[in-house]
């Protein structure tokens, strides 16, 4: 009985890796899947979960994943980048979200952790190159760095998304969309003078959808990794004396707009109003939350020069935003990654 139960265990334990290492597919230069295009493709069309394990190496390719339940990450120690230089031209219909990205995710339940993906199109002016196009729910990053100039992130309608100990650098509106997103000890460069962060819209008063930065770090930086040498150095930060009170925690694509940042520090780039309006004549501010709470740095909150449609919250209207009350069910999100 004894041994019975042991062989038992032992089989089961057996079967578990067998069944774990049977999902998951190798990506390298000799492996029989050299893409991680060719990986996703050679998934089945079903519901089970699949890891794309990704040798170190730098991948030029657009990724699309279409499947829900995929997991991308290193097999080893070491870098593993994905790049692409894709365009859309935001003053025309050159171009669509999807030909710039760099990885487009339309499956739920997709986890990517730990690699670079980067945008390498030529910074232009205008021209929005994404790193990310997520059009999906329930999609989480896990210490990602995400490099573009204008639009490097975009949380479309109906996405829900979850973000930790991330990189995300841009220029103008580089974290964007309808959808919801929370970013948690992520740091969030901005590599342009007068650069917004976000640029948020939601369809109405009453809609889901909201960007919420939690313990996050919101620095300037001159254009960084892959972004080297792709910057236009007319419109990059150089140098660090142009950063000092020249950037915005982001401006309302329309007025329903809602961004929080909570305990979080602020560096001196950011402008002591705080936030922008979207244009002149189209301010967009009537009814937006733009609000911080309990934030730290030169460029915290300063009720002398925070524009009117800036809220300090309270810590009971900060509690609100937690992950558990906007998400509901937290069961998608690794809390130990
Ligand atoms: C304020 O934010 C800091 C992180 O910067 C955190 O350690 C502290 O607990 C927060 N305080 C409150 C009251 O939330
Ligand atoms: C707030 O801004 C005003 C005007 O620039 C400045 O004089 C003041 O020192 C600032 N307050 C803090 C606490 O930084």
């Amino acid at each position: 009985m004894y041994f019975s139960i042991n062989l038992v265990i032992l089989a089961c334990g057996f079967l578990g890796s067998f069944v774990f290492a049977a999902n998951s597919v190798d990506v390298c230069s000799s492996c029989t899947y050299k893409s991680v295009t060719s990986a996703l493709d050679s998934l089945p069309a079903d519901s089970t979960v699949w890891t794309i394990s990704i040798a170190p190496g730098t991948y030029t390719e657009q990724v699309k994943i279409s499947r829900s339940n995929v997991i991308l990450k290193p097999s080893a120690s070491g870098k593993v980048q994905i790049q692409y230089n894709g365009m859309r031209d935001t003053q025309t219909s050159t171009g669509t979200n999807e030909q710039s990205a760099t990885i487009s995710v339309y499956g739920s339940n997709v986890k990517i952790y730990d690699m670079i993906i980067a945008n390498i199109y030529p910074q232009t002016t205008n021209i929005a190159n994404l790193a990310l196009n997520l059009q999906a729910t329930q999609a989480s990053f896990y210490n990602v760095k995400f490099y573009g100039f204008q639009d490097t992130v975009l949380i479309a309608t109906g996405a829900t998304s979850y973000f930790k100990s991330c990189y995300i650098e841009g220029s103008v509106d580089y974290i964007w969309g309808y959808g919801v997103a929370y970013f948690e000890a992520t740091t969030l460069g901005t590599n342009k003078r007068g650069g917004y962060i976000t640029a948020h819209k939601r369809k109405d008063a009453t809609s889901v959808g909201g960007f919420y930065f939690n313990g996050c770090t919101v620095i300037p930086t001159i254009p960084s990794g892959p972004l080297t040498s792709t910057a236009d150095p007319s419109q990059s930060f150089t140098s660090a004396s142009q950063f000092p009170n020249s950037c915005y925690l982001g401006r309302p694509w329309n007025q329903y707009a809602r961004v929080v940042y909570m305990n979080s520090e602020l560096y001196s780039h950011i402008n002591s109003g705080g936030w922008a309006k979207w244009s002149t004549s189209s301010p967009n501010t009537d009814g937006v939350l733009f609000g911080e709470y309990n934030n730290s740095g030169p460029g915290k909150w300063n009720a002398t020069t925070r524009v009117s449609f800036a809220t300090l919250l309270t810590e009971t209207e900060a509690s609100s935003y937690s992950l558990g009350s906007i998400f509901g069910s937290i069961n998608w999100i690794d809390t130990i990654a």
